[in-house]
């Protein structure tokens, strides 16, 4: 594929230490199987969904189109530039860009949470708060439809102004409603909401609705009816066989990103080379069987059956709560599934350290770190004022505090026999954001196989529906 990227590292070494109850032997004992499932992937679930032929009743559904979708999108992209769908996808945000300020998203689960990271890991910090001319004339971005929220929906349809007729570029918003299945009922009522408000703030040109309104669903259901029947110019899809929580990469992911000015190609290229390393490297440089085998030898062995992603940045946050729908959603069957848990750090050493440094031994911390920052690094400072004390760490930078941090409760979590691992980013940038999702969508994937599990679909989700349907009906 020849596609270069920085690579993330996950350095697991610290697993073997004696203490940790895993042992050399132990992870060489896994690593035939996890081979075996790895070509049981593209030797047989990938070449089944790709011809589209019968699927065995056991492995449905088999939503296995997000492993090649990346490299697909790229290629097509390559060939037919303008025409192809990442294309499509480009030039709409670019349309969007030129016309409004503002861009609601509506969605839930798989529909809402990728895209959420994406805005947090790769766009600046206060990205809505900066002026239209900082943000390089891009939108702000809005999420809504994840919730049946009263005061949210509210005050965000009081801060479009809702009544008021839009006069300009810096006054008018668009919408992108995104719901795979199309019926989603939190997605579906704030879309007929929010579609209300922005008609009226069309005033006498509502003719113009169909341009601000961009939806990306299935083929068919309730959503794509609504789209022919409001006559929607771009429509985009998400594809069959990619279930909610593997479509980042699609329409899904990526118009909002396109939206926000991010770099959609390096992510993509991103998900391609973490492809590439699942397929071709042995354990030790192969992250998602490195990833996957601590995790399930942490819980197997050791009873770990608490997993936290630790995340040295705020800007990662939303990518641990996307990883914790994706794992919970995907692994959480038949009781079985480890229980994900994002914590924030520097910021919950101060809420949860006490519980991981003492509590319950069922936990296995695995940090996420960034190796690079966006900004210059900002030191301490001396002051005149030295009641703090702080002037004998005055030349420091934040960063080397972040470093401090990490280096020191990692070794308060060893010494006390608790497991951690690291899993680094070189920066919180578009292709360490792709190699990481797809790193751990695959990992979900084979994590599943192993304990016998499919990974797709999310059954148990269905039954709070048709009770809620019932309560309303
Ligand atoms: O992973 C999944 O499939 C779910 O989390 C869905 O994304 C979520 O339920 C939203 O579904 P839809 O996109 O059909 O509105």
């Amino acid at each position: 594929m020849g596609v270069k990227c920085k690579p993330i590292e996950y350095r697991w070494d610290g697993a073997l230490l004696p203490q940790f109850g895993i042992s050399a032997a132990d992870i060489d004992g896994l690593y035939p199987r996890l081979l075996e499932i790895r070509d049981q992937i593209f030797a047989h679930e990938l070449p089944l969904y790709e011809s589209g032929g019968a699927v065995p009743a056991d492995w449905q559904p088999l939503d296995a189109g997000f492993i090649e979708l990346p490299q697909r999108l790229l290629s097509q992209y390559q060939a037919e530039r303008e025409n192809s769908e990442l294309g499509r996808i480009l030039a709409c945000a670019k349309r969007l860009r030129d016309q409004v300020d503002r861009v609601v998203v509506l969605g839930i689960g798989g529909s809402y949470m990728g895209a959420r990271a994406i805005l947090e890991s790769c766009c600046q910090p206060y990205y809505n708060e900066w002026s239209r001319a900082e943000r390089g004339g891009r939108p702000r971005v809005y999420f809504e439809g994840n919730n049946v929220d009263n005061d949210h929906s509210q005050a965000l349809l009081q801060f479009l102004g809702q009544g008021r007729v839009a006069r300009g570029v810096e006054d008018r918003w668009a919408l992108v409603v995104i719901s795979k299945s199309g019926g989603t009922i939190e997605t579906a009522v704030a879309f007929r909401q929010f579609l209300a408000a922005l008609k009226s703030s069309l005033g006498d040109a509502q003719e113009r609705l169909p341009e601000f309104v961009i939806p990306v669903t299935g083929e068919s259901g309730k959503l794509a009816s609504l789209a022919d029947a409001l006559g929607c110019r771009e429509r985009f899809p998400v594809p069959d066989g990619v279930g909610g929580r593997f479509s980042v990469f699609s329409a899904v992911g990526l118009l909002p990103a396109a939206l926000m000015g991010v770099d959609v190609v390096a992510m993509l290229q991103g998900a391609v080379a973490m492809n590439e390393r699942f397929r071709t490297q042995g354990l030790g440089d192969n992250p998602v069987l490195d990833y996957t085998a601590v995790s399930h030898l942490a819980e197997k062995l050791r009873g770990h059956h608490t997993r936290i992603l630790s995340v040295w940045s705020k800007s990662l946050e939303a990518v641990g709560l996307w990883y914790d729908q994706l794992l919970a959603e995907s692994l959480g069957k038949h009781e079985q599934g480890a229980l994900p848990l994002t914590v924030v750090n520097t910021r919950d050493l101060h809420s949860r350290a006490q519980q991981h440094q003492e509590g319950r031994r069922d936990k296995l911390i695995t940090n996420l770190i960034l190796d690079s920052w966006r900004y210059d690094a900002l030191t301490v400072g001396s002051s005149v004022h030295d009641q703090d004390g702080l002037n004998e760490i005055a030349p420091k930078t934040l960063p080397e505090l972040m470093t401090a941090a990490i280096a020191g409760t990692n070794q308060a979590y060893r010494e006390d026999g608790r497991l951690t691992a690291d899993l680094h980013l070189p920066a919180a940038d578009e292709s360490s954001i792709g190699q990481l999702f797809q790193m751990l969508m695959l990992a979900t994937v084979v994590e599943g196989r192993l304990l016998g599990i499919n990974p797709y679909g999310q059954p148990g989700v269905e039954k709070y529906k048709i009770n809620m349907k019932r309560l309303l009906a």
